[in-house]
């Protein structure tokens, strides 16, 4: 089965094709990174914009690499949320009116749910397995049970990780995005700042503390024209942020006795994170399976692969009927 996959939750305008929910074909990404670099963060109205100049172009060159027509496409997904509304429209738009020319299924993806569905590609991760998903607008342990079912068992109270390293990363004076950016130089500082006092115990991802220590810490500084040592900042908040998920992902799989952790999201592309996740599940003899880094960050392949498991589920749309279905939830207005 050939599905033809389309993603613009955020600032990257992305279109894949995936035959039987693992074989990618062709996924396109087009980032808008440089374009909102030069604002510290992604500007919404931007993003839509750009997802409609790109879209048309991105979709035929993801038809040419995987060297297919478009008569051969069995199905179109598409992510109706979470993500900015705009710039999902964008998307759902494009989708609608592809699905409706070919007479073919309309496949809503959530683009949480597949971030997760990354791990098909690049594992052979089957459920009933715990995934931590880690990305800029999202930090959830997720208990899945079966493909197309996820259920959050532990959420943030706050931020999520990964806009805190991107304001970590703001106030260092590194660029958006900051993930990568702290984890570089994380790697050349010392972890030898205590940010948080306490030890984090509840049951529950926290990150608006951690953010705002590191953004007095640095404030404190510079008032007072001391020296910034970007590096020693980023290692000690990434050793504090990554500790955390670490420890609640693995206590949790321990309590409910599953053996198999998965990570996905754009945060997933961290070393430390994997490094640290993969050495307590051996330590606990817990199987742990992350995606190639490619997949990690927005993309439409991860939409292609959940897709296949939705649609065997007769999870699909009928939009021509009721557009509500493809816009369950508030994050889009057709
Ligand atoms: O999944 P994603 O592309 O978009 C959302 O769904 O939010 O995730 C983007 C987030 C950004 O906050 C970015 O800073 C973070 O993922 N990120 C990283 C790394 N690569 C991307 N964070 C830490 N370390 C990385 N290597
Ligand atoms: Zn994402």
């Amino acid at each position: 089965m050939i599905v033809l996959a389309i993603e613009s939750s955020c600032d990257e305008t992305a279109v894949a094709v995936v035959e039987d929910g693992f074989r990618v074909l062709s996924s396109v990404i087009s980032s808008q990174i440089d374009i909102h670099k030069l604002y510290g963060g992604v500007v919404p109205e931007i993003a839509s914009r750009n997802h409609v100049e790109r879209i048309d172009a991105v979709f035929k060159e993801a038809l040419s690499k995987a060297g297919i027509k478009k008569s051969q496409i069995d199905a179109v997904a598409v992510t109706y949320g979470a993500g900015l509304l705009g710039a999902l429209i964008v998307g759902v738009n494009f989708a609608k009116g592809l699905a409706m020319a070919l007479n073919k299924p309309l496949i809503p993806v959530n683009h949480i749910h597949a971030h997760i569905a990354a791990n098909y590609i690049s594992t052979k991760l089957v459920p009933p397995f715990l995934c931590l998903v880690v990305s800029g607008g999202h930090t959830a342990l997720m208990e899945v049970k079966d493909y197309t079912k996820p259920k959050a068992i532990v959420s943030t109270t706050d931020d999520a990780i990964g806009e805190c390293f991107d304001k970590v990363a703001r106030v260092c004076g590194l660029d958006y995005p900051g993930g990568p950016n702290v984890s570089k130089l994380a790697k050349l500082g010392n972890p030898n700042i205590k940010f948080v006092l306490k030890p984090h115990k509840s049951k529950s991802f926290s990150y608006s503390g951690l953010k705002t220590a590191v953004i007095n810490y640095v404030h404190k500084l510079q008032q007072k024209n001391e020296k910034v040592v970007v590096e020693d900042i980023c290692a000690s908040f990434q050793k504090e942020a990554i500790e955390q998920i670490v420890s609640i992902s693995i206590s949790e799989c321990k309590q409910r006795n599953i053996k198999k952790l998965a990570i996905a999201g754009g945060v997933s592309a961290n070393e430390l994170l994997r490094t640290e996740l993969q050495k307590q599940c051996i330590l606990n003899n817990i199987e742990f399976f992350a995606p190639n880094l490619s997949y990690c960050t927005d993309n439409a392949a991860m939409v292609g692969a959940l897709a296949y498991f939705l649609f065997k589920n007769q999870q699909t749309s009928n939009f021509e009927r009721n557009q509500s279905k493809i816009a369950p939830v508030s994050t889009i207005a057709l």
